[in-house]
């Protein structure tokens, strides 16, 4: 709100040089002092192009502001600043009264609007249990999502499961010398894991083991029906456990096309890299260089088999032609930024234009303890189990706090949900981070369920109270408390946009937790409902704003808001 202004005073001091020949660049500062104003503005650089005395400018700058009709309480010039109060009272107002009217449309905004976003994210590797790593990528990618929407932009969201590769060649060839479909129908991704597992366990003792998986895989690719059944199989047995977790999560997807899809349509782009001489041969696979600084990209193996990169390369031109992306986000770990370097090169190399247009949206490791989880040496973590875990540590604080709840279940789903998803989303993306899960499911600190709990307090304020908003005290805004919590409210829209550009849902999160610590420090100094009328009105107001930014906060990062818990 303050920055509009200043945006406004720039705009207007400017034109009006403009029109009168002159162009000037205005800077818009905000004073190290309060005292001295909310807004201040140097008059140097006008003096340097327009070569006239400072009083003079002053005093013409001056009056251009003053008849703006701009919330302004009061300027005066010191020197060769003009400096400004802006009007709490009235800005105050007409910001809760926005808040107030709009309620969950409330910091909507246009800037995506007529734009296209393919997203890309959650793919998890079919056959290997859907392991916490992948809840960054789901988490992320939805919220990102969510954030997007409330900025305009159309989205497209994509599960691109990873059911395809080599890594079938070693599953089949697993099953085949190891597997029993009893004992895989009555706990299939547990199986398919232990039979994961127990593949490259032999393998490191017997190499031989790994030329037989790229065989199989090459004779999938070949369309052996025997081998796509059994992928089948386990494909569909892999998604019911996914499906869970979505479930639970609320997460959709427009598109489950997985690296699979692409499996006939890699072909014209093999042949397009070959027409416009890119691709060579290299000790009998086929690779395309991609200069000093990069690795070249591996596009056919010596057996002929495709590669990871070759079906995102293929992947990636079906999207744009069919999903028109004005960008394509790929939320995917920081451990494949090479492999998202290759993929914009080639695109480059072929000749087209868009390769600015695909961004690797990376994250870190997700921490337990201090160590990676990973499937291969079998110390999988499941994501399941964790949600479970934290859903389960709700209940208890939950029954321990508030014994006569009602609905407890569902309230513990949301709450333990909460607790996963935000311990992840406040963290910038980029780091690792680790995870404590009792830490996550407290109720104070930087937690999700800290942020339900402040919306739960406000809801019980405001339960069974009207308020008018036509009778409230306008000076009370002029209180730093006061002013300080209608300035967040103000700068809910701003800070989605920029969440939205930097694809970074932390921005988002962290603004929550500052709403939310400004109001409890007001709720620590102010008795909400108090016996004055007017301040009650103006109270209740301020509250019930603060719940709608908090709730709608929340629900972009994927969380519920809560009336009691
Ligand atoms: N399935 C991959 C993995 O778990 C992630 C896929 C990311 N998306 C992509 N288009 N490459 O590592």
């Amino acid at each position: 709100m303050i920055e509009q202004i200043k945006f406004e005073i720039k705009n207007l001091l400017e034109k009006y040089y403009k029109d009168n020949g002159f162009d000037v660049s205005i800077v818009v500062e905000t004073p190290k002092d309060p005292k001295l104003g909310d807004i201040s503005v140097p008059m140097f650089t006008v003096v340097k192009v327009l070569r006239k005395p400072m009083p003079q400018i002053v005093e013409e700058a001056l009056n251009i502001i003053k008849n703006a009709s701009l919330p302004i309480k009061d300027l005066k010039s010191v020197g060769a600043y003009i400096n400004l109060f802006v009007d709490k009272e009235v800005l105050s107002e007409k910001i809760l009264l926005k808040c107030l009217n709009e309620g969950e449309n409330y910091g909507n905004s246009n800037i995506g609007l007529g734009k296209n976003v393919t997203l890309d994210y959650s793919s998890p590797n079919i056959a290997k249990s859907f392991s916490i790593g992948h809840l960054r990528s789901t988490m992320i990618g939805n919220s990102i999502k969510l954030i997007l929407k409330k900025c305009g932009y159309n989205t497209f969201a994509i599960n691109y499961l990873g059911d395809w590769g080599t890594q079938f060649g070693k599953m089949i060839v697993a099953y085949k010398k190891w597997g029993n479909k009893e004992v895989i129908m009555n706990d299939p991704i547990s199986e398919l894991t232990k039979l994961y597992v127990k593949f490259h366990e032999e393998a490191e003792k017997d190499p031989s083991l790994d030329d037989l998986a790229r065989e199989a895989f090459r004779q999938m690719e070949l369309s052996n029906p025997e081998y796509l059944d059994l992928w089948k199989w386990i494909r569909e047995e892999s998604l019911k456990e996914s499906a869970q977790i979505y479930d639970l999560l609320e997460i959709d997807f427009d598109s489950y096309n997985g690296e699979a899809f692409y499996n006939d349509k890699m072909d014209p782009i093999i042949k397009e890299l070959e027409e416009k001489h890119l691709l060579h041969e290299d000790q009998g696979a086929m690779i395309v260089d991609l200069g000093d600084n990069i690795p070249p990209a591996l596009i056919k193996r010596s057996d002929g088999g495709s590669l990871y990169i070759t079906r995102d390369l293929a992947a990636v031109f079906y999207r744009k032609k069919e999903y028109k992306f004005d960008k394509i986000l790929y939320v995917v770990g920081n451990e494949q930024k090479l492999h998202f370097e290759q993929l914009k090169m080639l695109v480059d190399k072929m000749g087209y234009d868009f390769s600015d247009q695909i961004v690797h949206v990376n994250f870190g490791l997700y921490l337990t303890n201090g160590k990676k989880a990973s499937t291969r040496k079998g110390n999988v973590v499941k994501l399941y189990d964790v949600l479970q875990t934290a859903i389960k540590l709700a209940y208890d604080l939950i029954s321990e706090k508030n014994p006569n709840l009602k609905n407890k279940d569902t309230i513990a789903k949301y709450v333990g949900i909460a607790a996963i998803v935000f311990a992840d989303l406040k963290n910038y993306r980029g780091s690792d981070i680790d995870f404590n899960i009792e830490q996550a499911v407290k109720f104070e600190g930087q937690t999700g369920p800290y942020l339900q709990y402040t919306s739960v307090r406000i809801a019980s304020i405001l339960k069974n109270v009207e308020f008018d908003f036509n009778n409230i005290s306008k000076e009370l805004f002029e209180k730093e408390h006061y002013f300080e919590l209608v300035r967040l409210v103000s700068e809910f829209q701003s800070t989605i946009e920029k969440a939205a550009n930097e694809a970074s849902p932390s921005i988002v999160a962290k603004y929550l937790l500052n709403l939310a610590a400004s109001f409890n420090h007001f709720y620590s100094i102010e008795k909400i409902n108090a016996s004055d009328e007017k301040v009650r009105n103006t109270n209740l107001a301020l509250a019930k704003s603060v719940r709608i930014v908090l709730n709608e906060g929340l629900r972009l990062l994927g969380i519920h808001y809560l009336d009691e818990m």
